[in-house]
C-alpha cells in the first residue's frame, strides 16, 4: 500500500502512518543543504487531502537567512494551495530535532491540532502536537 493510501485509510492517524511520514522526512533530509552546521533535516507534511509535501533545511553564508525544513515544507504546501494539515514529521540522521520556536509559530498559524512526529530514528518516534509544543502562541 502506498503511503498516501495509508494516510487516507487511517483518518485517526495510526502509528503506521506516523512511521511512514517519518521515513519520508528522513529520505527528504538527503537533499538538505547544510554546509555550515552539518545538521541535515528533512520534514514531511501531510495535508488533509492526503498529499505529502517535503522540505529540507536550506542554510546560507549569512547564517540568519537559513530556513528550517519544517518551514520549507509548510511554505511549499501553501504555495501549492494547501492550508489544512494533519501532521508533520521531522527527521535527521544527525540527531533528534524538535521544531524550533519559529517553526512552531508557523505551524500554529494553520492549526493547533497538527500532529508533530519527531524521533532519533524509526524505532524511537514520539507523537505530540502544536498545542503541546507551543502553549500560548502569538495570535492577532
Ligand atoms: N533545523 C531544522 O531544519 N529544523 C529543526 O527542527 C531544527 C533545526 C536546522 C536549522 C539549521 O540549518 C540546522 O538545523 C542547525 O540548527
Amino acid at each position: 500500500m502506498k503511503a498516501k493510501d495509508i494516510f487516507i485509510k487511517n483518518k485517526d492517524f495510526s502509528m503506521e502512518a506516523a512511521d511512514s511520514l517519518f521515513a519520508m522526512a528522513l529520505k527528504a533530509s538527503e537533499n538538505s543543504y547544510a554546509p555550515y552546521s552539518n545538521f541535515h533535516v528533512g520534514a514531511a507534511l501531510l495535508t488533509a487531502e492526503g498529499e505529502v509535501f517535503t522540505g529540507v533545511n536550506v542554510e546560507n553564508a549569512s547564517y540568519g537567512a537559513t530556513v528550517c525544513a519544517e518551514r520549507t515544507a509548510v511554505f511549499s504546501a501553501v504555495a501549492a494551495g494547501k492550508r489544512k494539515f494533519v501532521a508533520i514529521a521531522v527527521a535527521s540522521p544527525d540527531g533528534k530535532a524538535y521544531p524550533c520556536g519559529m517553526c512552531r509559530q508557523v505551524l500554529s498559524e494553520f492549526g493547533k491540532d497538527i500532529k508533530i512526529i519527531v524521533g532519533l530514528d524509526a524505532e524511537s518516534i514520539e507523537i505530540t502536537d502544536v498545542a503541546e509544543m507551543l502553549p500560548k502562541g502569538f495570535e492577532l
